[in-house]
């Protein structure tokens, strides 16, 4: 099947493009952030790698990782980003940076914690040089504690010349929620941070996959819909489904589903069941207090005004017993209540 090229996520590119204007420019004394939260396969990376794409000028730098094992060791993400990089230039102990490389030959328990926190930071900051550099973290939902807290260190780091682009699914699918959860708070709450969560893709842009796909005519609206109600207007769904009836016409799509993704559960299943009896709008404010966002930025992902948000907020505080924003996002995480994306439009 022939790739297809990414539809819908103007705005979330024009905004990216912006953030990367603010550091180009030098404005800010700090990194920028851009936190883009949504679920499993919603379009996160493919997102990131065309903003990348588009940047003018060019990063000087870009610094990538991922968790890369199964049960991630400390500073993974660093590890990822070291991983086949020529560090014999960096000023930097050689201990130190074989253990943060996590060379199996590397001596272990020689750094205090803070002390190797400080030479993460050090690594990124020589890497990075006179910038401008862009720093990906993606997965974050999958990662150690200690790449956490190096990334929410990095975003509050003082003159580094750098966009910090994070990408996660919700905190309720994290290795460790509770620390993801405070994680995404620390990186939202920097100033100027870019809040973007990602919904499902919307019939037009289902529409325009499917033309991408088959070319010729439009096909019909019955079918768009159908297609677009049978893979929750999940690009990866969409992907997979496309897949499994590739050389085929496009009504084949319509015939019996294949099974079943484990990984991917249903929106219904999603949603799960609720002891406090939420709403549906009120299970979106939860998933968008679950990513970290503030009222302002909930209003905006959800398309409804911050006076509705600061209500269904305290709805929220006084259903599930909570006495502040955080322990509702943990009263989210611990009851394993996934984060329905808003949908757009
Ligand atoms: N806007 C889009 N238009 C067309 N195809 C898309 C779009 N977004 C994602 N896809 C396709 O859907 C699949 C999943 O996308 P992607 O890997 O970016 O999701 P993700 O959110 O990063 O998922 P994960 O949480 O698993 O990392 C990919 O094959 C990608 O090419
Ligand atoms: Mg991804």
């Amino acid at each position: 099947m022939m790739p297809v090229s990414m539809v819908g996520r103007a705005r979330e590119l024009a905004e990216l493009d912006r953030a990367w204007s603010t550091v180009v420019a030098g404005r800010r004394p700090a990194p920028t952030v851009a936190v883009i939260t949504g679920g499993a396969g919603v379009g996160k990376s493919l997102l990131i790698s065309a903003a990348l794409d588009a940047f003018a000028p060019r990063p000087a730098v870009v610094l990538s990782g991922t968790a890369r094992v199964h049960s991630p060791a400390p500073y993974d993400w660093l590890a990822a980003v070291l991983s086949g990089r020529d560090t014999t230039r960096l000023d930097l102990p050689p201990d130190a940076l074989a253990w943060l490389a996590q060379h199996p030959t590397a001596p272990r328990e020689r750094y205090a914690p803070g002390a190797l926190l400080r030479l993460a930071v050090r690594t990124v900051r020589l890497l990075v040089g006179a910038g401008p550099a862009v720093l990906l973290v993606e997965d974050l939902h999958a990662l150690d504690p200690a790449s956490l807290n190096l990334i929410g260190e990095l975003a509050t780091a003082t003159e580094l010349p750098a966009l910090l682009v994070v990408a996660t699914r919700p905190a309720a699918e994290a290795l460790a929620p509770d620390l993801a959860v405070r994680a995404l708070s620390r990186l939202c709450g920097v100033r100027g941070a870019v809040r973007q969560h990602l919904g499902p893709l919307r019939p037009a842009d289902v529409a325009e996959v499917l033309t991408q796909v088959y070319g010729g005519p439009p096909l019909p609206a019955r079918l768009v819909t159908a297609v677009w109600r049978r893979t929750g207007g999940n690009p990866y769904a969409l992907t997979e489904l496309l897949a499994a009836h590739s050389g085929q016409g496009p009504e084949s799509l319509l015939w019996p589903a294949p099974a079943p993704r484990a990984e991917m559960p249903s929106r219904a299943a999603e949603s799960g069941p609720v002891e406090a009896e939420l709403t549906g709008r009120e299970i979106e404010v939860l998933g968008c207090l679950v990513a970290g966002m503030s009222n302002k930025q909930a209003a905006k992902a959800l398309g409804i005004s911050v006076r509705t948000v600061t209500v269904h907020v305290s709805n929220l505080l006084r259903k599930t017993g909570s006495s502040s924003r955080t322990e509702v996002a943990l009263w989210a995480v611990r009851h394993r209540l996934a984060t329905p994306a808003p949908v757009d439009g």
